[in-house]
């Protein structure tokens, strides 16, 4: 009796098994992660919002503000998530649209965030590049790009504004070109006069209704005809008619099918255009990324062992800290992307790195403008975790065995300051510093002088440095002034301090060090770095142009 009823236990673990197996691969399979990546006012908060929409995850777009007035202001920031509803520093919204649960991470625009964009683009499957119609490809764009590529995401292109007189759609293509491959769908007219796409892999022409203001967040009503379709010149003006049906000749010979291993490899992107505002374009684009986005895929830790998403043990990623959320409850989150297995919350996990035992107590995610606790997750979703102290970026949460997924890479910082406050105020500075530090919003070096203690403001751009103030004041309610030092380099000294000493004065660089105590050169140029390594290379060993986790 007692062999059958451990066979019977043996069949009901199988079975569990094999239901677990299967709850995992539908999840997984029905998981789609991006981050849009654009220049700042291609629209992405416009689209942001449509998408949302469309996902039934609000009802009504936002107003979006203007903010010319307040453009260079830091408080824009801030203000902006007060004016839109959704919330800017919510890295991670949440919608469903056909069966397929849409995460979308949130990538600052400007051009100073780039550090907090690559961690974010190290959580993300899909990059969604957001143009501006009339301005093409704009430099940050470029510089995005780059990460994108670098990290090798799939990156999907969506002509915004089209609703605009637009640049000619074969030179933005041919711009794209420089960097991809094919685009799938092609503009008819633009401006006033933009009437639709031609949808090229199934050659069919979406027409848009136009429709007045109050039907904009509604969505446009589309009708689809085949190219062949002989009603379909009787819809479209004559010149616009004759100009297609020439477009549509020269895109047969300018590319072929689809690749989607090209896409899939990030060489090639599907190009779509439309109007985010006016809501055209806007659904059969995610229509057509639902089918093509990078499904959550397999991760490799750091010793090269394979995590596939659908294993059952729960591994997840810190790639972000953001404190002070919501500055009523002066929180501090950790944002984990979920690698592989079942998240649920009240969880407990080990921190691979402090090997600590954390358990996930209020796990949340934002749902459109709304935080919810999460009760559970599976690969490629995000979860924000309230838990100060025990995470840092870059950590692998575990339930399995210990593993570690590769550091993520920081930008080298290219501006310094000493950030000063008021003698009065020197602790909640200080708590301030620690905090911002913590969340990684900038990074901190130190003077090796013992008298000089204010910390080192190290920053990629400008505007790091006066969301630093900005917060500083908000949140802590301290008075900074900066005190910008004339350095544009960085240098960490891999080998240590032995290396630098006996090395004697080294001509226009200073020497700091890190919050890990690590010894970091500075230099004005990258002239004056040229000499001091012409000079002492030898000596100084390997430089990394930025701190190693
Ligand atoms: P961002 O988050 O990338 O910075 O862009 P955002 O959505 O804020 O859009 C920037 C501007 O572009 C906004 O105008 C927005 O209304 C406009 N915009 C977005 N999509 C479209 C589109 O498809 N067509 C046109 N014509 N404009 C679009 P704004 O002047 O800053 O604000 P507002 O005047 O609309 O309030």
């Amino acid at each position: 009796a007692s062999a059958r009823a451990v066979q019977a236990q043996q069949a009901a673990e199988q079975a569990a098994a094999a239901l677990t197996a299967e709850v995992l691969e539908r999840e997984v399979g029905r998981r789609r992660n991006f981050a849009i990546i654009s220049h700042p006012d291609a629209g992405k908060t416009t689209m942001t919002e449509k998408l949302l929409l469309y996902g039934g995850a609000i009802h009504e777009a936002g107003e979006v503000k203007a903010r010319r007035s307040s453009r260079s202001a830091t408080s824009d920031w801030m203000e902006l998530e007060k004016q839109r509803g959704i919330s800017i520093t919510s890295t991670a919204l949440t919608f469903e649209y056909r069966g397929c649960q849409l995460n979308l991470l949130d990538t600052p625009g400007h051009q100073d965030f780039s550090e907090d964009t690559y961690r974010t683009l190290a959580a993300a499957d899909n990059a969604v590049l957001l143009v501006d119609g009339a301005k093409g490809i704009e430099p940050q764009t470029r510089k995005l790009f780059a990460v994108a590529r670098l990290r090798g995401l799939p990156v999907f292109t969506f002509v915004n504004k089209m609703d605009r007189p637009a640049l000619n759609g074969f030179e933005i293509v041919e711009q794209l070109e420089k960097e991809f491959g094919l685009q799938v769908n092609w503009p008819i007219g633009s401006g006033d006069r933009f009437v639709g796409v031609y949808h090229r892999p199934t050659k069919k022409v979406v027409l848009y209704e136009k429709r007045g203001q109050a039907g904009r967040s509604k969505g446009a009503t589309k009708t689809e005809y085949d190219l062949s379709d002989p009603d379909l010149p009787g819809l479209i003006e004559t010149d616009l008619w004759e100009q297609l049906q020439e477009d549509a000749e020269l895109l047969e010979v300018l590319g072929d099918e689809l690749d989607m291993e090209g896409v899939m490899a990030g060489k090639v992107t599907p190009v779509f255009f439309g109007s985010a505002m006016n809501n055209f374009g806007v659904e059969l684009f995610l229509q057509n990324f639902i089918e093509m986005a990078a499904r959550p895929a397999p991760a490799q830790t750091r010793s090269g062992v394979v995590v596939s998403p659908t294993s059952p043990n729960f591994t997840g990623l810190v790639f972000k800290l953001q404190a002070n959320m919501d500055p009523k409850h002066r929180d501090k989150v950790a944002f984990v992307r979920v690698v592989s297995g079942k998240f649920e919350k009240g969880m407990k996990v080990r921190v691979a790195r402090s090997g600590r035992t954390v358990t996930l107590a209020a796990p949340q995610r934002m749902f459109a403008n709304e935080r919810q606790t999460v009760q559970e997750g599976f690969a490629g979703d995000v979860i924000g975790l309230t838990n100060p102290g025990a995470f840092a970026i870059g950590d692998t949460l575990v339930t399995g065995p210990t593993l570690a997924f590769p550091p993520i890479p920081t930008f080298s910082p290219e501006l310094f300051a000493y950030l000063r406050c008021p003698p009065n105020q020197k602790k909640p500075f200080l708590k301030g510093v620690e905090g911002l530090l913590g969340e990684g919003a900038v990074q901190v070096l130190y003077s090796t002088d013992e008298y000089i203690t204010d910390p080192v403001l190290a920053a990629v751009g400008q505007l790091q440095f006066e969301v630093v103030q900005y917060r500083m004041k908000d949140e802590y309610g301290v008075d900074t002034t900066l005190e910008p030092m004339s350095y544009n380099v960085a240098r960490w000294v891999t080998g240590g301090w032995g290396v630098l000493e006996g090395l004697g004065r080294l001509f226009n660089t200073t020497v700091m060090k890190d919050v890990y105590g690590r010894p970091v050169l500075l230099f004005r140029n990258d002239f004056a770095l040229q000499q001091v390594l012409g000079e002492h290379g030898d000596k100084l060993g390997q430089l990394s142009p930025y701190a190693l986790p």
